[in-house]
């Protein structure tokens, strides 16, 4: 018997992320040039591993406290506190998360309710929305393509209404690589201070910022503000599935209650590794950082002279690049005729809402050889569309 009618309409509604969609579609061809990767290409840390591996074999293998272990918090908030100027008591405005994807699951699952509305800047990382349709809100999606994919307290504005419950701040980017300044930060918390609106500031990238330091809106609003952070990106931690939520006390103690109904705890292994991450390892993302920024110089001087049009990526590992005006495809064909001619795989721009519609996101996370013979590919293919 097919029971399938029977499911949440709003769970059948969601789709598979527009990014796993190509990659399932392309992942088996031969020969395959992948820049649609969004993780690291290191390794975790040895130092970090063997953490890991101690905390099995000493037996510490059992829940942790639902918040994660003190020690973890209190290196998270030492961490945060030394790096961005945030100041979180361990005890009570820490969460220990399973990823960032948890953390963002969590916040949303707290402080939406039906029919409310997020604010989000588009083009944007597509985990955010599902969660928001899940809970009855609503997305409102901001183009800032038109603004260099920066999003300012002028383009908020318009949007902004009596249900508007949250706006979401994921800077550096994914997939744009843009990042706000600490002006264009403190403009926008200065506006919205005392109004009835929640941040949730994504901050998953903030170790992978290249010109200048990483400001988080969190050091400057605390009290509407909802930082999220982890060791995916920075420590080169994915699979380990470790992030931090921080938000004040008073909303923290909700949040720790969706958590604890989830999943208990953060895994008690990964949350040895994670504390080895945080104190003998605070400055590990510095190597990964320089090589990115390296590579962001190389692919930069190579989309240029190819005539693509991008912006310079403040962090993270993207460029999000527009689609020659020559070439009449949409996103989603542009990217499967690049893959069928050139055998390179790229995000289509429309899996990052309807505004990353005519661009492609290319990832750099993977070696400079990868890229050379991947970008020379990109080359050949655009010279014979012309
Ligand atoms: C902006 C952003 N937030 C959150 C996540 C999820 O991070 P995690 O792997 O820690 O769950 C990602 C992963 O790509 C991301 O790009």
């Amino acid at each position: 018997m097919d029971l399938e009618h029977l499911l949440n309409q709003r769970v059948k509604n969601i789709e598979i992320s527009g990014i796993r969609k190509f990659f399932n579609m392309v992942s088996d061809m031969d020969n395959l040039i992948s820049f649609t990767i969004g993780q690291p290409d290191f390794p975790t840390p040895l130092h970090i591993k063997d953490a890991g591996i101690k905390a099995i074999q000493s037996d510490f293998t059992s829940y942790t406290h639902n918040a994660g272990t003190a020690e973890l918090r209190q290196a998270a908030s030492n961490f945060v506190a030394r790096k961005y100027n945030l100041h979180y008591q361990p005890e009570s405005e820490v969460i220990v998360t399973t990823g960032a994807s948890e953390a963002i699951d969590i916040a949303f699952r707290t402080i939406l309710s039906e029919d409310c509305e997020v604010i989000l800047p588009g083009p944007i990382y597509p985990g955010y929305e599902p969660i928001i349709t899940m809970m009855g809100a609503v997305p409102i999606h901001v183009d800032t393509r038109q603004n260099h994919f920066r999003l300012t307290l002028e383009l908020i504005k318009p949007f902004i209404t009596d249900k508007t419950r949250c706006i979401v701040l994921p800077y550096p980017s994914n997939p744009t690589g843009v990042s706000l300044s600490k002006e264009e930060l403190k403009e926008i918390a200065a506006y919205l201070q005392g109004r009835n609106i929640f941040l949730l500031a994504d901050e998953i990238y903030s170790e992978l910022t290249f010109d200048r330091p990483h400001h988080s809106i969190g050091s400057f609003l605390k009290e509407q503000t909802i930082v999220i952070n982890g060791l995916s990106k920075s420590h080169s931690m994915t699979g380990w599935r470790i992030g931090f939520l921080f938000a004040p006390e008073n909303v923290a103690k909700h949040i720790l209650k969706v958590h604890q109904y989830n999943v208990s705890c953060a895994n008690s292994i990964a949350q040895k590794a994670a504390y080895e991450a945080l104190t003998t390892g605070f400055s590990d993302a510095e190597s990964m950082r320089n090589e990115y920024a390296a590579r962001r110089e190389y692919v930069y001087n190579r989309l240029q002279s190819m005539k693509l049009e991008t912006v310079k990526p403040d962090g993270a590992f993207y460029f999000f690049v527009k689609i020659p005006n020559e070439i009449p495809l949409n996103s989603f064909d542009f990217a499967l005729d690049l893959v069928k001619q050139t055998k390179v795989a790229v995000v289509p721009g429309s899996a990052f809402s309807p505004y990353g519609e005519g661009y492609f996101r290319l990832s750099f996370a993977c070696s400079r050889e990868t890229l050379t013979e991947g970008l020379d590919r990109i080359e050949q293919y655009l010279q014979n569309k012309n």
